[in-house]
This record gives structure tokens, sequence and C-alpha cells, in this order.
């Protein structure tokens, strides 16, 4: 029987109720699928920080290599300063763990309401590839003269080349693999003609940021040569913005800088439902990926048993198709849907049911 090392960092505010619910749906569907989990409890985090001033040390981090995946629940703590348990922790584990990836799909299910206008879920499913390793977020950049008026704070936008081709040849091969039995819906019949089956959007803004877009644009020229069955193009950001609104139906797979696809993936969460139900996986295609949900600790909600657990169980369903166990995946997401469809509604304290009550739903749903 297969069994999976998988590290659970629960983390901080809300993090260990949801992430208790999504071990609960882990639990179930293993027990159905044949596979077992071998679960390890870190408690790095904000509360950790407090007492003890330890982030998360370098031994801790090479611990975490010896896993099959990680489940992250929330990092970050009110008591704390920005930045400390962010860098310190979420940011060092994505770096120093190579997952160069964030993976965010966005997908309006069923019973599921929008703030979008005569959109439904036939319009909101596409996925964003966020690259996850560089741009504004490597720290690099300085303060000079602090304190005085002529104060000068950089912090700079870099990209390698490197860099640049990973994250394009995993969001053409990803395209390929979410078509590889039927085209996507939203090719056009030339299309269809001409041999794609699926389309990448490239998010930049080359008209400012010439330097940096201009290497994502020459890399995604080269290597769509590879790829003659993805049909690219390219939006700017902040059209990109008004897209996601106004015609989402337009998008296949996005893929984006670091901050850019930070900003877009918060406003596309809010057109799939909300933080509800948003998950994420920050993938090192040949190492050890970490599964968390978009949303953060909320520490206003810790413990009142509110908080929607579904972005966590969707987050479980992520690390599974990561583990390649697609069955138990789709069977994490049938569940869900069932689940959808008797909640009152997806946000903080109107769900009709407490976090714990989704959880066990969701369990029910799956036999
Ligand atoms: C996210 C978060 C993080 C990010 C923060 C907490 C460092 O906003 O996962 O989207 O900016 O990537
Ligand atoms: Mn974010």
């Amino acid at each position: 029987m297969k069994n999976y090392k998988i590290a659970i960092i629960p983390g901080d505010g809300i993090g260990p109720e949801v992430v208790r619910e999504g071990l609960k749906v882990l639990d179930a569907v293993s027990k159905k699928y044949d596979f077992t989990t071998n679960q390890t409890f870190f408690d790095y985090g904000g509360e950790r920080y407090l007492k003890t001033k330890q982030v998360l040390s370098d031994e801790e981090l090479n611990g975490l290599k010896a896993f099959d995946a990680i489940y992250l629940g929330a990092v970050g703590h009110p008591d704390v300063k920005p930045g400390i348990l962010e860098r310190g922790i979420l940011l060092k584990l994505r770096f120093e763990l190579e997952q160069y990836i964030n993976l965010r799909p966005v997908k309006l299910y069923n019973n599921v309401p929008t703030p979008i206008k005569n959109k439904g879920p036939e319009h909101i499913d596409y996925v964003v590839v966020r690259e996850n390793s560089g741009d504004v977020y490597t720290g690099e950049g300085e303060i000079k003269n602090q304190g005085t008026t002529d104060e000068v704070a950089t912090q700079v936008m870099v990209y390698t080349h490197k860099q640049v081709e990973r994250c394009l040849k995993f969001a053409f091969e990803y395209v390929m693999k979410l078509h590889a039995q039927k085209p996507w819906k939203g090719l056009s019949a030339e299309d269809i003609k001409a041999g794609y089956v699926g389309k990448l959007t490239l998010c930049g803004k080359n008209n400012v940021l010439t330097n940096v877009f201009g290497l994502w644009d020459r890399v995604l020229a080269d290597l769509s040569k590879q790829y003659p069955k993805v049909k690219t193009d390219y939006f700017h950001v902040d059209a990109m913005c008004i897209f996601l609104i106004e015609a989402p139906e337009r998008f296949d797979v996005i893929t984006t800088t670091n901050m850019f696809g930070d900003i877009i993936t918060d406003l596309a969460a809010v057109t799939q439902g909300g933080m509800g139900v948003a998950p994420s996986g920050n993938i090192n295609p040949n190492g050890v990926s970490m599964f968390e949900p978009v949303h953060g600790s909320a520490p206003q909600f810790t413990g009142k048993g509110v908080i929607n657990p579904l972005a966590a169980i969707l987050t479980v369903k992520l690390m599974l198709e990561h583990l390649k166990q697609d069955k138990a995946a789709a069977d994490i997401d049938a569940a869900v849907q069932k689940v959808m469809l008797t909640m009152k509604s997806m946000l903080v304290g109107q769900m009709g049911y407490s976090t714990s009550q989704i959880g066990d739903m969701v369990v029910e749903a799956l036999r």
C-alpha cells in the first residue's frame, strides 16, 4: 500500500481549525482509496516565535525535505511585526524548497454566489500559474539615508532567464495536461482547426516594465515554438483586472510574475466565491511541494468555528492530485460540490453550519 509522508504546519489563527477539517477529509479518502499517510506536525508560526524568537531554522527547513508534501494552514500573527513570519517562514519555505510555481485554480462551483452579475460556473474556470521565486519578493534592494528627507527605498523586480523559462515551461505543460482529453471550450472553430488544445495568457506590464517583460515576452515566444498546440496571448495586468471581472471566460491558463500573481489571485478568489473556497499549491516539480489555502490566519475569527474550511479541503485535493491520487482528488471535489449545495453561503459565519460540521459533511459525502 502506498504511504505518503506529510508534514503538517497548522500555523496561526484559524490555520489549525481549517487544517483539522482538511485532515479529516484526507484520512477518510485515504481509507477509501487504499493509501496511508504518515503525518508529522510542526508548530512553526507566530505563537512559537513569540515564545522562543525562533522563526524557521535551516535544520528545520532541511528536515522538511524528507517529506512527500507539506500541508500548511496559515502563517501570520497580530502581535508580530509584519514581514517577520512572512519572510522568515512562508517565503523561506517557498524559496529554499524551490517551490517556484504557485498554482491557483479559480473555479466557480454550482450554488456558490459570485459578485459578478451574469456570470456563472460556465464562465469562471481557469488556472493562474503564479511565478513564486522571483520579483520584488527576493528582498533585493536597500534603504539609504533612513530617517532623513533624502531617504531612498528600493525593492527590485528581478527575474533571471532560468526563472522565467522554468515557469513558462510549467505553464505550457500544464495547458497540455489539462486538455489532453478534450480541447478547452473557449477555443473557436478556427482555433480547433489550427490544432490548438488550450490557451496560455501571459499577464504583464511590458509597456512600462520593459526590461522584465521584454525577457518574459522573448522566452514566451521561444518556448511557444515547442508547444504549437497551445495558443498564447498577452494582457497588461491593469487590463487583466478588467477582464477577470467582465469576461473571465476568456481565460484558460494565466501565467504571471510573483507580485502581479499575488494581486490578481485575490481578485480572482473573490469572483470564485471568496477566500473560503480558494486553494493553492506551491510546487517544486522536482522536490517537496507545499499546499495552503489562499486565505491568511484571520486572527479575529480564531476558535469561533465560523471559518469556511472548504479552501483547506480543496487544498487537500490539490495535494492529492500532485501525489497522483487523481481518483481520490476527484472524489473530494465531488463531495465538496455536494456540500456546497446545502450551504447558505461561503462567507465567514454565514454558512449555516460550523467549521467542523462542514468537514463532517464532506466526509459523509465521500461515502
Ligand atoms: C499569499 C500571501 C503571501 C504572498 C504573503 C503572506 C507573504 O499574500 O500567499 O498570497 O504575498 O505571497
Ligand atoms: Mn496574497
